[in-house]
Formats: structure tokens, sequence, C-alpha cells
């Protein structure tokens, strides 16, 4: 059985009072240990898939299950408590904060969970930084930091917590063709490692080449 499961999933956004359809009776399933693609033009609805996906958007009708639970009706705390277990977010602006260091950026999510004793912060945060190379940055601040860098604390930011499920949102969309082929084999590499689950909406040819799935959205909606 997939990990996530969208079942006759539509989503509607109404726009000065016009109905605008994203996607209309949606069905996909998602595996567990999948490098999965989504592909599509764009206003094909990519990001709008990975939100419902990571319960930051609810479908206007249909159900939404991961790990067989149904989420499609979560209340704020529920579903913010399930976020912070489950998934880490990647995106194409990186979404740094950008008062805070490269170190307080990647801490930010454990502090949120709670699950680490202060004890071992640091450890974990440098650790982290380590594996994404970047471990001589930890207290430079975004500004301070190359793009490519900046999009490095932000895949240590979305792995701290270990989560299950990795999305990411045209992770190498403001990235040159080197900067985002690094970025690119440290997806894979950290994909590689156990179980986890990426879940990637791109554009990039190159990152479309390494899924080990596509799902073409072109194919699958109906936009209005
Ligand atoms: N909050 C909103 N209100 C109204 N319409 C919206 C809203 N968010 C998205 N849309 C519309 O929904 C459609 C899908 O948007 P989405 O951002 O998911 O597309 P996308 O495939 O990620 O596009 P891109 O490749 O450009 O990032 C678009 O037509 C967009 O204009
Ligand atoms: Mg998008």
């Amino acid at each position: 059985m997939g990990i996530v499961r969208l079942t006759n999933v539509t989503k509607n956004y109404i726009h000065n009072k016009h109905k605008v359809c994203v996607f209309n009776n949606l069905d996909i399933e998602v595996n567990s240990g999948e490098f999965l693609i989504i592909k599509g033009a764009s206003g094909s609805g990519k990001s709008t898939l990975l939100n419902i996906i990571g319960t930051l958007e609810k479908p206007t009708s249909g159900k939404v299950t991961l790990f067989g639970k149904d989420i499609s009706h979560g209340g704020i705390h529920e579903l913010s408590e399930l976020r912070l277990r489950t998934f880490g977010f990647i995106y194409q602006a990186f979404n740094l904060i950008h008062f805070l260091t490269a170190f307080d950026n990647v801490q930010l999510p454990l502090l949120l969970s709670g699950h680490v004793r202060s004890a071992e912060l640091e450890r974990f945060v440098h650790e982290m930084l380590g594996r994404v190379g970047l471990a001589h940055r930890a207290r430079h601040y975004p500004a301070e930091l190359s793009g490519g860098e900046q999009q490095r604390v932000a895949i240590a930011r979305a792995l701290v917590n270990n989560p299950t499920i990795v999305l990411a949102d045209e992770p190498t969309g403001n990235l040159d063709k080197q900067t985002s082929g690094e970025i690119l084999y440290l997806m894979k590499q950290l994909h590689g490692e156990g179980s986890r689950t990426f879940i990637v909406a791109t554009h990039d040819d190159e990152v479309v080449k390494v899924g080990t799935r596509i799902i073409d959205l072109n194919y699958l909606t109906v936009g209005v």
C-alpha cells in the first residue's frame, strides 16, 4: 500500500468570485522509497499538489491519506505536529530565515519538534551541515552564502528531523547548471540512505532523468 494516497482529489480556488480549477478527480499513490517526479506545464498544479500532500493546503473534495490515516480534515495543531514529524520541505527560493545563521536555520525544526535533547542539538546540526558540505559556513547568514550554498542549508534544514517524506518544489529552479547538478547529486545521495521518499516538482530535465517514476500533470488534470 502507498504511504500517500490521493483519491478523487479536486482542488479549486475562488479568485474574484470566479472558480479556478487546478485538478479534477486526481488519483495518485506514492510508494515508500520512491524518487517521484511531478512534472507539468507552469500552472498545471505541481506546487498545489505538493502543498496538499504536505498538509499545507486542503483539497476542495476527495481524500488524502498518509500511512493509511485520513488527513483531509485534520485540525491545525494535529496537522502541524504531523508535518514536523513526517515532512521536509525544499523550495526553489530556498526560503531560509534571513536573520538566522545557517546553523540556526538548520536547528529550527529540531527546536520546534522538541525531540532532541539540548545537549545533542549542536552535534546534530553540525553533523547535518557536514553532510551537505557546509560545516565551514555554519555562522554565515543566508545573504553571506551563494545560491547553491543556501539550497544546501535548506536541504540540511529539511532533513535534520529525519523526515519520512521530502517534498521539493523546483529545488534547482534558481541555480545554474553546474550547481543544479551538485544539488541533484546531494539529493540523490540523501535519498539513497535508507528508505526515505522524495517527491520533486520540476521543469528541469536533468532532475526528471533521475526520478524512479514520473507523474505528468498535463495528462492527469483538467484546468479551467
Ligand atoms: N491562492 C490561489 N488563488 C487562486 N488561484 C491560485 C492560487 N494558487 C494557485 N492558483 C492557480 O492554480 C494553478 C496552479 O498553480 P500552481 O502554483 O500549483 O502551478 P505550478 O504547476 O506549480 O506552476 P509553476 O510551474 O509555474 O510553479 C495556477 O493556474 C494558479 O494561478
Ligand atoms: Mg510551482
